[in-house]
């Protein structure tokens, strides 16, 4: 079921233009995934997420759905799907992210992670074999492997030794995933996550030693966790070099506008990020002219639309100025009006590079954009 097919590839970038097949529809790429960290993008109705946004796939976190509301619940309701409304492509992240962002309170061994819950303090286990069976509770489409994402900066050695414990922990998420089965009668894929860091020599090995799985797709993690943007591209371009071309590419947690286009550039089909949604929520508008801080008094007055080239309703209807004032007011309108501002453009932003590289001048279009993009207004 699951599958990629490239339709056109850039000519002067290694940008690339797909769809992806999955039990629940498909995906174009290149993609930006909207985050449901809970199940739900925070502000935002699954309607909206259809009709407005025109979102292909969201995001869940399996250590989130896994506290709350609890895999009981997700078994009993038959899975995200049924659960949320959302009849499209889920993701799950495997919670060796969130899980790592707990801080002291996780204790990491080679058999799995003890960690303490953010909500009740109460004592919990993940290893790879329990992290595939509750995403397979949760019966997301695409599925990732339980990994450890090393911070930022990191020692060479224990970059070495966390990457070489991903590896050995990928073997064991391929076994308990290859002898299990989805509980809802549809197909799930698991995605590989390449770490190492920002070394070379291990990007390298990492890389090698995923693609050596020969899984459908692959993602690369342990970005964008506070290096410089430098060392992500280059890390990026390494590990795309050496990743399967013929497979989609996932950059985990990346990134913004800028990052997002320069990726893509570089071979990278799919992404997710809270930027949008978080940003949006403390009044930072992101749009093709550039980033607008609402708190901002310039706005106070400012009556013209917020975006008034949007392809959502609500930011041509609403002004500025309006915007501004329930922002400020802390009102929950606020907090919607902006992230359907948000998540559409990051959704036009995807679709017009697809659009760019079809067309064969998806690198000048990206050249003209990126400035743009860095501007504040
Ligand atoms: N999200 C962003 N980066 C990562 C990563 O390295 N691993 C996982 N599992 N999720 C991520």
């Amino acid at each position: 079921m699951f599958s990629f097919n490239i339709d056109h590839k850039d000519p002067q970038s290694s940008a690339r233009a797909g769809v992806i097949q999955t039990a629940h529809g498909e995906i174009q790429t290149p993609i930006f995934m909207p985050v449901g960290t809970a199940g739900t993008v925070k502000a935002v109705h699954q309607h909206e997420l259809e009709t407005e946004i025109k979102a292909q796939i969201i995001l869940g976190n399996t250590y989130h759905l896994y506290l709350r509301p609890g895999i009981e619940i997700l078994q009993q309701v038959g899975g995200l799907h049924k659960f949320n409304g959302w009849n499209h492509p889920i993701l799950t992240d495997s919670g060796g992210y969130q899980v790592y962002s707990l801080g002291n309170t996780r204790k990491i061994k080679e058999e799995g992670v003890t960690f303490n819950s953010h909500i009740d303090g109460s004592p919990h286990f993940f290893s790879p074999e329990r992290a595939i069976d509750i995403q397979r509770i949760i019966g997301a489409d695409i599925i990732m492997a339980f990994d450890e994402c090393t911070p930022y900066p990191c020692e060479y050695g224990y970059a070495k030794k966390s990457m070489e414990m991903t590896h050995r922990w990928l073997a064991r998420c391929c076994e308990r995933f290859d002898n299990t089965q989805g509980l809802y009668g549809y197909e799930q894929t698991l995605f590989p996550i390449v770490q190492g860091s920002t070394y070379t020599d291990l990007r390298i090995q990492s890389a090698e030693a995923i693609a050596a799985f020969n899984r459908p797709a692959n993602a690369i993690g342990g970005l964008s966790v506070g290096e410089p943007a430098e060392d992500m591209y280059a890390m990026t371009e390494l590990v795309c070099g050496v990743l399967p071309a013929d497979k989609p590419r996932y950059l985990m947690g990346v990134g913004t506008p800028v990052n997002i286009l320069e990726s893509i550039a570089l071979g990278i089909d799919m992404f997710d990020c809270v930027l949008p949604t978080r940003n949006a929520r403390h009044g930072l508008l992101y749009t093709a002219e550039g980033i607008l801080n609402m708190r901002n008094a310039k706005w106070k007055d400012d009556f013209s639309p917020i975006d008034a080239n949007s392809p959502c309703h609500s930011s041509r209807f609403y002004s500025k100025a309006y915007l501004r004032h329930l922002i400020h007011s802390s009102e929950i309108l606020g907090m919607q009006i902006a992230t359907l501002q948000n998540l559409s453009f990051f959704l036009w932003l995807v679709t017009e590079a697809r659009a760019h590289i079809q067309a064969g001048d998806f690198r000048a279009w990206k050249e003209m954009m990126v400035p743009k993009l860095e501007t504040r207004l």
